[in-house]
């Protein structure tokens, strides 16, 4: 994270304008640490001063980080020149030379809750690894889209590496977890979904890919006659997925042992060499589902007096059914106005944001938290927290 460090620091008066960088206010936690609104090119992030026993540290924040590569070095340098602070450590100026490579077929979870619009069958593989199956199974079907779903980062660079060397481009790739993204897709629009060689998760089965959610939410995007295609070496994991699709009340389940597919992952490679078992089991979907409302932004809809949240707020986290909310910190602007600092969704997966308040106003910060399952029920507990506290 790009930050400067100083002995002396001479805040001006807020707002303030330096260059073409507005910073906008400063809000203050009872630690001492304050955050300084900036307003640049279009964006609004926040920049961080921390005091140190002999010292002030200023650098950026992770939750509100801009997108624009360079942005936040820019509005430090802007910062340091504006209150003529003397570093005694930087590394702040930016990089003449940074290049970071961007891949289109690489997509952000908001890609699909805003932009995804598609007239192919989507065929998805889950935890894709070195990519073998699923760049194999995308070259034989140039007809229907890929979506792999990873969260190893060099798995991914690899696999969008591949594809641009083989020309292959009906492959999208999402860096997010595989048990929260189903969510994101229309009903009916899945023909195939890949789970091949799961992680088994034998001492924290929570953690598993399979489960009853995950099961209810493949049926409603999958087609009439669609299938979940399950691979694995472990006993227990197919033991424990096949006792989750028996569950439901009617089914059609083909399982297999020791079958060849066309094409033989690292990971099989290896287990084959072992003699280990392999099983199959292949989920046949026989329903047709209800459509479902693409997913929408968080907001609220009204303020609360600010100098109530200060009386009762308490660093503490609340958990419920799949979901948590971590109420982290609180930054007073004035009075009547300031932040709460959170990080809240899914148990799997956590977002972090501000919860801007003011008499007259909420709203997140950023502004472009999806209402995901898990982020609606912490939305609707962090709205009944503050509710609580304001009427
Ligand atoms: C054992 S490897 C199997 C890789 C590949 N399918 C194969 O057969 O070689 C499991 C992969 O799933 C990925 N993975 C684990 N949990 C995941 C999750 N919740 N969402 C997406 N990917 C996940 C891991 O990063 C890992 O690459």
């Amino acid at each position: 994270m790009p930050n400067f460090q100083t002995k002396v620091l001479c805040e001006p008066c807020y707002p303030a304008v330096f260059r073409e960088t507005l910073f906008e206010f400063s809000a203050v936690a009872e630690n001492g640490e304050k955050l300084i609104k900036v307003a640049m090119q279009g964006e609004s992030f926040f920049i961080k001063v921390v005091q140190k026993k002999d010292k002030y540290l200023i650098k950026g924040d992770k939750i509100t980080r801009p997108s624009q590569a360079g942005l936040l070095q820019r509005a430090l340098v802007d910062f340091r020149d504006m209150t003529q602070s003397k570093e005694i450590f930087s590394n702040i100026e930016p990089k003449k030379s940074l290049h970071v490579k961007s891949y289109d077929q690489l997509k952000s979870i908001d890609y699909f809750a805003k932009d995804f619009v598609i007239d192919k069958e989507i065929w998805v593989e889950i935890g894709f690894g070195s990519g073998r199956h699923l760049l194999h199974q995308a070259k034989k079907n140039p007809d229907k889209l890929f979506i792999g779903l990873e969260i190893h980062k060099p798995s991914i660079e690899q696999v969008l590496n591949l594809c641009a060397i083989h020309g292959i481009d009906n492959v999208l790739v999402v860096d997010y977890d595989a048990r929260l993204f189903l969510e994101f897709l229309s009903s009916n629009s899945v023909g195939r979904i890949f789970v091949h060689f799961p992680v088994p998760w034998d001492k924290k089965p929570h953690r598993r890919v399979i489960s009853k959610d995950f099961i209810e939410e493949s049926i409603r995007v999958l087609k009439l006659d669609g299938r979940i295609e399950l691979r694995t070496d472990s006993d227990t994991y197919f033991e424990y997925s096949f006792g989750e699709f028996a569950k439901l009340n009617k089914m059609s389940l083909n399982v297999r042992k020791n079958a060849n597919l066309e094409i033989t992952s690292k990971y099989e490679d290896r287990w084959r060499k072992m003699d280990k078992d392999i099983y199959d089991i292949v989920f046949i979907n026989e329903e047709v589902s209800p459509e479902k409302e693409k997913i929408k932004k968080l907001f609220f809809d009204k303020g609360c007096d600010f100098s109530k949240i200060k009386v009762h707020f308490d660093n503490q986290t609340i958990r419920g059914d799949g979901f948590f909310v971590h109420f982290e910190e609180l930054y007073d602007i004035n009075e009547n106005s300031g932040f709460i600092k959170l990080s809240f969704g899914a148990s799997e997966r956590s977002e972090r944001a501000y919860v801007f308040i003011s008499g007259e106003k909420m709203s997140y910060f950023p502004d472009n938290i999806l209402a995901s399952n898990g982020n609606s029920k912490a939305d609707n507990l962090i709205k009944e927290w503050i509710n609580g506290i304001c009427s």
